[in-house]
């Protein structure tokens, strides 16, 4: 299978390879089943000072990002490859991702990536592709960097042979694993007591059948507790 091709547009590169090349976005780059690519759409404006901000039309804070290097760089980025792009835009005015949006975009075979800075796009960079709006919370970043970041960890996460073991990621808390749409269980490895706290005697017994049955347990109290409205 053909590596999923993520570009990244961004106008601090250097933020977001220092992530990528850690961890399991690096593994899953080394395995093969994904390749990054970034581009700063600083790269594209014009000018002596190649601004890519500009104050809005009608007044108000802040600068808007303006659409001429972006349109020029998504236009460059997207003629870099035959396979068809799914575009995010970063944006908290999105659509909220969760563990299913990250499903989803596994599933495609190229990821373009907008991070906005400042105090938002020209409204003509919205209209200008078909974008899929994407917010990581009810928060504001100082950018989209590390939205696409989120996004870009929960999904390749989930590409086959990134994860050691089989079912790894199935079993992570929200994915359809083993006891649905439930949070972890709790985890514990040695040693057996650690200052005065034990190991629950069930999951040193051996038995797989009470084992499971101890987890599941965990998983519905841990998520009643804590996300009933998961259940
Ligand atoms: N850019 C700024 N804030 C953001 C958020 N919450 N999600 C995605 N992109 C953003």
């Amino acid at each position: 299978m053909k590596p999923l091709r993520i570009d990244i547009l961004t106008l601090f590169p250097q933020l977001v390879r220092a992530v990528l090349d850690e961890s399991i976005p690096r593994i899953a780059r080394e395995k093969g089943a994904v390749e990054y690519h970034l581009a700063n759409f600083r790269d594209f404006a014009k000018g002596v000072h190649q601004s890519v901000d500009d104050r809005p039309y009608g007044g108000g804070a802040g600068m808007v990002l303006k659409p001429e290097p972006v349109f020029a760089c998504v236009r460059h980025v997207l003629a870099q490859d035959t396979r068809p792009a799914h575009l995010v835009l970063l944006t908290p005015q999105g659509r909220r991702f969760d563990q299913q949006a990250a499903i989803e975009l596994s599933g495609k075979q190229r990821l373009l990536m907008l991070c906005g800075r400042y105090e938002g796009f020209d409204e003509r960079i919205r209209q200008g592709f078909a974008w899929d709006e994407i917010s990581i919370g009810d928060y504001v970043l100082s950018g989209g960097e590390l939205a696409a970041l989120v996004i870009t960890d929960a999904v390749v996460r989930l590409l086959p042979g990134v994860l050691g073991e089989d079912g790894s990621a199935e079993e992570d808390s929200f994915n359809l694993g083993p006891h649905g749409r439930l949070l972890e269980y709790p985890q514990y490895t040695r040693p057996v007591e650690f200052e005065g706290m034990k190991v629950p005697e069930v999951l040193q017994s051996g038995n797989h059948a009470l084992i499971a049955k101890w987890r599941e347990e965990q998983a519905r109290k841990r998520t009643k507790e804590r996300r009933p409205d998961l259940l």
